[in-house]
């Protein structure tokens, strides 16, 4: 280790050793790290002094137990880490994705040429934008006719087999933004489990159906799995020549897909400097750009580029995703909270939680720093969600009464995209209401005062009291729209994406690989052949397991 690698150490450990004194001391005023109310008790206007806004959108934080202390020490971390650095380092197509040797440039993807991106020097602009080219000429094709299926019918449905990133982000998008006005239906399968392919099946009309492979490796089993299926399926219907004329592939392994059978003219490459998860923008989007027309998915990458430029210009103390990583950081390495729930009111945005479970989830789950040294705090958040208001109807029991504070992304979309403005006021005061009740709570003397003005007996409000008390002070961070569009949504996806790059760089992790998935897959090869002989190869298993084999043959 240098000299300079040891001092910027021991700022990193000194950095920590503050925040981690803050989330343990009462604060000068006595009140808990952890307490909210008594921080807006002590300052109203503490909404304009932790909000942020950038391009419209709005993160409003005063929900949370920052103080300016905390988010100073915070921001000493950020400092100490060199976050702008390795930032940087990101967008100059540096390989920080250090175990896989690759840069991590999904911003490229959305950039005008003038960005300059480079992937270890090699300017990236011009194959970006020819493969853009090649999207936006195909969907005209298929939009306007000119491309047809083999009996010579227009497409109408456009199905996306692809998992994992490959499956979630155009998926969520779609579901997000797609109307009956646009141009194609697109359907995702992605289980391998063939009841997906049964259930959407009968939907289908093949001479209509245009089919997307979508696979950064074009080796995953169950995308593989799920083509072949698919293929059979259009084969019947319109022989193998025909079939092919159906098909498409998105993807970085060019070779698979000659091996699969489909025409180089109807591959569209992407590069490794892609991980899956962060690959909507890419070839991957092209179901987006199909279903909801290329302004679409122009718009999408616009609002993402917008949070590119917030991102790689705004101060730290203003910038929204480093704001939102450290106010994570605060949640679970500070006060030991170690998940957090997304609740975004709006239907629309159903699948944005499985998005952001495996946007967040796959890359910060690691329990190694990038040296390989163990990371000695909790990292990733577990993450869960559901659109509000149904998440009240469920799990928001748990956050508001449960043992361990669970804190919230509530995302709120001011203007609807519908007529009825009743119900739309009561999507927002109930997302405004959860946030307020998880902060406020509901005390004692409260809980005693209602029951005894409904008349309530004394023995039985004290037999309810405990049951009924709300402790109040659990955290969360509010998101405005203005309007769920294609522009907002890429910002919104976008932030996600460069809060999970600030927290792998806060705690000194790699967020750009996965080789925890790597284990299941092998030991499902070896158990694979095993099914289907219809016997376990003895003493390849535990006993659980061998017992299971039985159990299921
Ligand atoms: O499960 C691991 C993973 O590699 C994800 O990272 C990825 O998004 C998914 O599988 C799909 O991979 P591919 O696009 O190569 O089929």
């Amino acid at each position: 280790m240098t000299a300079s690698d040891r001092v910027q150490a021991d700022r990193v450990q000194a950095a920590w050793a503050a925040i981690g004194d803050l989330a343990r001391r009462p604060r000068p005023d006595g009140s808990a790290p952890h307490a909210i109310r008594a921080l807006f008790a002590a300052d109203p206007g503490r909404f304009d002094r932790f909000s942020r806004r950038a391009d419209g959108l709005l993160l409003d934080l005063s929900k949370t137990s920052l103080t300016e202390e905390v988010l100073a020490a915070l921001l000493a971390l950020a400092e100490a880490v060199g976050l702008a650095a390795r930032r940087d380092a990101m967008a100059g197509g540096a390989a920080i994705n250090t175990t896989e040797r690759r840069a991590v440039l999904h911003m490229a993807l959305r950039a005008p040429r003038s960005a300059g991106f480079r992937a270890e020097g090699e300017d990236v602009a011009a194959e970006v934008e020819a493969v853009l080219g090649r999207m936006q000429a195909f969907c005209a094709a298929v939009h306007d006719g000119t491309l047809r299926g083999a009996t010579g019918e227009r497409f109408t449905d456009v199905v996306n087999i692809g998992i994992g990133g490959s499956d979630l982000g155009p998926a969520m998008v779609t579901r997000a933004l797609w109307t009956p006005a646009a141009p194609l239906r697109a359907h995702y399968l992605a289980n391998v489990d063939a009841h997906a392919w049964e259930a959407m099946r009968p939907q289908l009309d093949p001479a209509r159906t245009l089919v997307l492979v979508a696979s950064k490796t074009f080796t995953t089993q169950e995308t593989m799995t799920n083509a072949a299926l698919v293929r059979d399926w259009l084969r019947g219907a319109l022989g193998e020549a025909g079939a092919n004329q159906h098909f498409a592939a998105l993807s970085t392994n060019l070779k698979a897909t000659a091996g699969f059978g489909i025409a180089p003219d109807r591959v569209f490459p992407f590069r490794d400097w892609v991980g899956g998860r962060f690959s909507l923008w890419s070839a991957i989007g092209l179901s987006v750009a199909l279903a909801l027309g290329w302004e679409g998915f122009a718009r999408l990458l616009a609002g993402a580029r917008a949070m590119d430029e917030h991102f790689l210009a705004a101060p730290l103390a203003e910038n929204l995703p480093v704001l939102l990583a450290l106010a994570e950081l605060w949640h679970v390495d500070g006060l030991g909270y170690p998940t957090r729930a997304v609740l975004p009111y709006d239907e629309r945005l159903a699948r944005l939680p499985a998005h952001l479970q495996q946007l967040e989830m796959e890359s910060l789950g690691k329990r190694v720093t990038l040296e390989g040294a163990p990371v000695g705090r909790q990292t990733g958040a577990v993450v869960f969600g559901e659109p509000g208001t149904n998440a009240q109807h469920s799990f928001m029991q748990l956050i508001h009464q449960g043992t361990l504070p669970v804190p919230c992304d509530i995302i709120l979309i001011a203007r609807p995209d519908h007529p009825h403005a009743d119900s739309h006021r009561k999507l927002l005061a109930n997302g405004l209401a959860q946030a307020e009740a998880l902060m406020r709570g509901k005390s004692a003397a409260q809980v005693e005062q209602e029951m005894a003005a409904a008349g309530t007996a004394p023995e039985e409000i004290a037999r309810l009291l405990p049951h009924r008390v709300f402790p109040g002070d659990r955290p969360s961070a509010t998101l405005v729209l203005p309007h769920l569009d294609a522009f907002t949504l890429g910002q919104l996806i976008a932030l996600y994406e460069h809060k999970v790059f600030c927290l792998g760089a806060l705690w000194h992790i790699n967020a750009f690989d996965q080789w925890g998935v790597e284990l299941g897959k092998q030991l499902a090869g070896v158990l694979l052949p095993e099914l289907e002989a219809g016997a376990a190869t003895p003493g390849a298993h535990d006993g659980s397991t061998e017992g299971l084999l039985r159990a299921l043959r």
